[in-house]
Formats: C-alpha cells, sequence, structure tokens
C-alpha cells in the first residue's frame, strides 16, 4: 500500500483538473483495500478518473486501485471466461481479447478508464455494452468489509447504469469476470460507418479489424484526453416519451432517434446540443467540443467550477429550445 499525502490529482482525472486530495491510498491488492477501508471507512475509490468532475478538494480519503492481472478461468471451443483485476486499464484489456481472438468488447475499444469502473456505468459504444459481456464480480462489501460475487442478474443494468451507481459507495469492485466467444460470434457492425470502414479497407469481420475501425472513428471524433482534458460523453443522450418526441418531430423533422420501447424515444445530446449553436463554443479555457458536442473540454487551467458552469448553460439553452433536460453522466466531485 502507497499513501500520498496533498498530492496533485491532475494525472489521476481526464479532465486535467488541478485539484489537491489531502490522503490517496494506491491499493496494490484486496488486502491493501480492506485494510484502508479499516483505516478510512468513509473513502471514496477514485479509478481511472475518466468520468469524474473535480469542483472541489476531496475532503475524504481516496482510494486508487492499481492490482492487474488477466486470468481466463474457464474455456471450451466456443466460449472463454476471463477475469481481469480492477485496476487493469480498460483499453489494454480490450487490446489482450482481441490479441487472443477472443470477441465481445472489440466494439468498446479505446474507452478510457480501468476495468474496475466498467460496470458502474455500464460502459458502451458502438451497439455494444458491458452488460453484453459481464458475467459477475468480486466486489468488497464496505459496510462489513466482506468479500461478495456478483451476477450479472444482481447488477441491475440500464443504459449507462447499475447497482454500483444506483447504491453509491457500497461496493468496491476488486475484479471483473467477462464471458466472451472464441467463434460463431456474432458481431455488432450495425452502428454508424463500422460496415463502411471494414469495407474500406477490404477487411473480414474480426475482433481485431472491429476494433481497429472503432478506434479509427474514435480518434476522428473524440478528443484524446492526453492532449485535451475531457471526460468522453458529458450528458447522456436523453430519453424522452414518445408523445413529447411526435411533438418535436413536428418541428424538427429531421431530429435523429432511436426507438427504446413503445412508450420511450432515445435522442442524441449532440444533436440538440448541436441545434443551439453550441458546437466549437468557447468561454476562456472550457468549451464544446467541435468535433462532438457532447464532449465538453479544458483547453488547458480550466477549474471544474468553470466546467461545470459551461454544463449548466448548455443544459439550460437544450432546456430553452426543446423542452429536455440533459442528465450529466460525468460525476461531479
Ligand atoms: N450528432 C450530431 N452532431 C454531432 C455528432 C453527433 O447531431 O456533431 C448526432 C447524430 O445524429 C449522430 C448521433 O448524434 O448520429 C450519435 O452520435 P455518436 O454516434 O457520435 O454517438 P453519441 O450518441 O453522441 C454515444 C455514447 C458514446 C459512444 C457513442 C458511440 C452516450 C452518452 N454516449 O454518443 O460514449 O462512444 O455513442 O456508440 O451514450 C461516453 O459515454 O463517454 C461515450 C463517448
Amino acid at each position: 500500500m502507497k499513501i500520498h499525502e496533498n498530492i496533485s490529482l491532475k494525472s489521476y482525472n481526464t479532465f486535467g483538473i488541478d485539484q489537491k486530495a489531502p490522503l490517496l491510498i494506491e491499493a496494490e491488492n484486496e488486502a491493501d483495500v480492506l485494510e484502508a477501508l479499516r483505516l478510512y471507512p468513509n473513502l471514496k475509490v477514485l479509478a481511472g478518473g475518466s468520468n469524474i468532475l473535480l469542483t472541489q478538494a476531496p475532503e475524504v480519503p481516496l482510494l486508487h486501485l492499481t492490482q492487474k492481472g488477466i486470468t481466463v478461468l474457464y474455456e471450451d471451443q466456443e466460449t472463454v471466461w476471463v477475469r481481469a483485476a480492477a485496476g487493469e486499464c480498460w483499453s489494454d484489456f480490450v487490446d489482450y481479447c482481441v490479441a487472443q481472438g477472443y470477441a465481445g468488447v472489440e466494439n468498446l475499444a479505446l474507452i478510457y478508464g480501468t476495468v474496475g469502473a466498467a460496470p458502474v456505468q455500464n460502459i458502451g459504444a458502438y451497439g455494444v455494452e458491458l452488460k453484453d459481456v459481464f458475467k459477475s464480480c468480486e466486489a468488497i462489501y464496505r459496510e462489513n468489509r466482506i468479500k461478495i460475487n456478483i451476477e450479472r442478474a444482481g447488477c441491475a443494468f440500464g443504459y449507462r447504469d447499475s447497482i454500483f451507481k444506483q447504491r453509491k459507495d457500497t461496493y468496491i469492485i476488486t475484479s471483473v469476470t467477462f464471458c466472451l466467444t472464441k467463434q460463431n460470434h456474432q458481431f455488432k457492425t450495425h452502428y454508424g460507418d463500422i460496415r463502411a470502414r471494414l469495407a474500406a479497407h477490404g477487411w473480414e469481420e474480426t475482433p481485431q479489424h472491429i476494433a481497429q475501425v472503432v478506434k479509427e472513428i474514435r480518434q476522428s471524433k473524440l478528443p484524446n484526453p492526453n492532449k485535451l482534458g475531457n471526460s468522453g460523453s458529458f450528458f447522456k443522450n436523453p430519453v424522452i416519451p414518445r408523445s413529447q418526441f411526435l411533438e418535436l418531430q413536428k418541428s424538427y423533422p429531421h431530429i435523429p432517434h432511436y426507438e427504446v420501447g413503445e412508450e420511450q424515444v432515445k435522442v442524441p445530446a449532440a444533436y440538440l446540443i448541436e441545434s443551439c449553436d453550441l458546437k466549437g463554443y468557447r468561454i476562456d479555457a472550457v468549451g464544446v467540443h467541435q468535433g462532438q458536442p457532447l464532449v465538453l473540454v479544458n483547453y488547458g487551467g480550466a477549474t471544474g467550477a468553470a466546467i461545470l458552469a459551461l454544463a449548466h448553460y448548455v443544459q439550460k439553452q437544450v432546456a430553452q429550445r426543446f423542452g429536455i433536460t440533459m442528465e450529466m453522466e460525468v460525476n461531479i466531485w
């Protein structure tokens, strides 16, 4: 266990916000997690820092899980169960699976953050969500510091949602087990221009090729946090009642949408924000990304408060124009 006092969090959050943590504990294994919890029952987990906005210095100690390791637990001809430690970098984990020819996570290539944080918001991209490949996870139940195994059915996964998000600070995920496919995989290539890009390369549908085109698409639209601070999609795509959508469609006949069920329709927040002429909008060091307006960016030296103020401004403009409340996807600290 490593303990850092009064440490800058700039390199611990992808927005690159410079706040100081009074205490940051690096847990290298499960024993460290248990010890940290015993010493500081009120600690908060800081994982890859790719889905948080620091608006103030954290008041409680932070726990950063660094344990890595990928283990094949079971395999037969068709499937493989792979367990990854919480501290594994998500993107490295995808690269590992793809290199082994294991299918299921290729659409989730190049998402920032760690394996342990991935179930919390049920990360998703290009028609695949974590829940599609999640088998179970191991977690410490904070109240009694006992390790438990949670199966998929117990996770209440939804769009960018899970039991870990709903019951905040209840569990600390220490590893995740995935159920992946070794052959006969039903690849999901319907989203965006995945198929067009595969065809342009003359590539078959394989985990490697799909991961490669997903990386190309992401790199063309989403800013690299190492160059421009950001936290991916700042807002969730709003799900609205069908009646409200039909009304909107009268004024905006080309409004894009996805069917969610009989009663609900999902509309892209990026479209709503762009329609408010906010694409590329900038105030001082903060802005709405030109390539994908769902992403708010730190041009350098921004405070969390300034980014939050911009988020509120964007929310207000969209609400005034469309009567839709966009929920923040990023956790405000
Ligand atoms: N759009 C615009 N203007 C733009 C960009 C997009 O109007 O400048 C509209 C278009 O109609 C487009 C639609 O928005 O078809 C969807 O855009 P995109 O495919 O870029 O995806 P998104 O809905 O904006 C979601 C996820 C992303 C994920 C992509 C791809 C959420 C909140 N975000 O974005 O996830 O990578 O789909 O699957 O669901 C993240 O969560 O951090 C994230 C990046």
